[in-house]
């Protein structure tokens, strides 16, 4: 059988909570179909779970360590319940058994999994697996309707033949349909129908034909905006300076090297786009006049004389009916103060701030981002920048107005 890659998995953090039912055998075919869909997955077993499935079977096939323990000083050390909060874009617990179900809508922190499930941001799902009569006792239909109350997301269950020999409604979906379910979390439909503008990556600025002066840009948050806006239901064009990551399912990406060739290629797309998105590191300065052979080293000093870029976000905020338009500011220092005035004097709709340094900005994989407009500021704190991206896309759906 032929499992496709699914556009919405593609990269995405599944945390898998594995619990005490019968079904829990299931589990393992489901993290191969999330893997199978473009996810990576760590799995966490519960202690009912770790008497139905093996550490083994699930460590072997997520290609993650297992996570049991919560007050274990080795397991915290290696990847704590706070850090898999964070890694998660999504928990599904699945087989979700009625034990857990309970404790999840009691709030309770005493073991990983539900510890995790409190800590985290990112959207909970739970698909049920259980006795009919278990099913349908009003104390987990009641906690269900708590944890829905509370946006926890309710896969299932199915009715049918039971394990225990009885028929009706309490059998875990398939692994499928979960995949399915789970692929669906990350659309959101916030951006639907709109036309994105996005750049993204460093600039190479031309010295002689083999060497050019670039920055330390990786282009991800560039990358995981994209990403973000597409989930949102946006047409999305990326133009991205040289990078080396992979263009994110449902993105139009154009190549460019040069702040020249960027500024060429966003002012021409930009009058058909409702948003624009200038996440690229664009050099300010480029050589005046990049030498047409290689320089050779004949003499002590070389000077290179630099002339100004022309400034990509300034000319797209300054277009009569040009998008809405959100500009980023990399800072090493003075952060409010310089995100703020450059707001201001490129008249941009928004500005994200982030401090750059302490592993976090430039190459990093997480970043954390202080965004302004004209209302004030919100911060959104240090994240993996998948999960910042979609927090900021949200941000701009709800600020972004057509036509006001
Ligand atoms: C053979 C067997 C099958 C079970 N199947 C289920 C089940 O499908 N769903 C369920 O909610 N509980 C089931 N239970 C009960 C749970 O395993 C028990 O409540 C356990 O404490 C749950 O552990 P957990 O909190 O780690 O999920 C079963 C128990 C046994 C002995």
């Amino acid at each position: 059988m032929r499992i496709p890659a699914n556009k919405n998995l593609a990269n995405k953090h599944v945390l898998l909570g594995v619990t005490g039912s019968i079904a829990a055998y299931k589990a393992a075919e489901l993290v191969r179909r999330l893997r199978k869909g473009g996810a990576e997955v760590r799995v966490v077993l519960s202690a009912g779970g770790a008497e139905f499935v093996t550490p083994l079977t699930f460590q072997a096939l997520s290609g993650n360590p297992l996570h049991s323990e919560l007050l274990d000083t080795g397991a915290e050390a290696a990847m704590g319940h706070i850090e898999l909060a964070r890694w998660a874009d999504a928990v599904v617990v699945a087989p979700a058994s009625a034990n857990v179900i309970a404790r999840l809508a009691q709030g309770r922190a005493d073991d990983l999994l539900a510890a995790v499930c409190l800590a985290t941001e990112a959207p909970v799902a739970v698909a049920p697996a259980m006795n009919q009569q278990m099913w349908a006792h009003a104390a987990t239909q009641d906690n269900l309707r708590k944890l829905r109350e509370r946006g926890v997301h309710q896969f299932g269950p199915a009715a049918g033949d039971q394990a225990c020999g009885e028929s009706g409604l309490g059998r875990m979906l398939e692994a499928a349909d979960i995949t399915r379910h789970t692929a669906e979390l990350f659309d959101t439909g916030a951006l639907t129908g709109l036309r994105v503008l996005i750049t993204a990556g460093p600039t190479r600025e031309a010295i002689d034909p083999l060497r050019y002066l670039s920055n330390r840009s990786s282009g991800r948050m560039g990358y995981a905006v994209a990403q973000a806006a597409v989930e949102a239901g946006a047409r999305v064009i990326l133009i991205s300076g040289p990078t080396a990551l992979a263009t994110p399912p449902r993105v139009e990406r154009i190549d460019v090297r040069s702040a020249q060739d960027m500024h060429e290629a966003a002012l021409s797309r930009a009058p058909g786009a409702d948003i624009f998105i200038a996440t690229a590191a664009v050099a300010d300065y480029r050589p005046a006049a990049p030498a047409q052979q290689k320089i050779k080293k004949n003499t002590d000093t070389l000077t290179l004389q630099l002339t100004r870029n022309p400034d990509i976000l300034a000319d797209v905020a300054a277009l009569p009916d040009g998008p809405f338009t959100v500009g980023f500011a990399a800072e090493t220092e003075k952060l409010l103060e310089h995100a703020g005035e450059k707001l201001a004097r490129k008249k941009l709709d928004m500005i994200a701030a982030n401090h750059v340094g302490e592993g976090k900005g430039f190459e990093a994989e997480e970043n954390a981002l202080s965004v302004f407009d004209a209302s004030g500021v919100i911060e959104l704190p240090q994240a993996p920048k998948t999960q910042l991206a979609r927090q900021l896309i949200a941000l701009i759906a709800e600020r972004y107005h057509p036509g006001s």
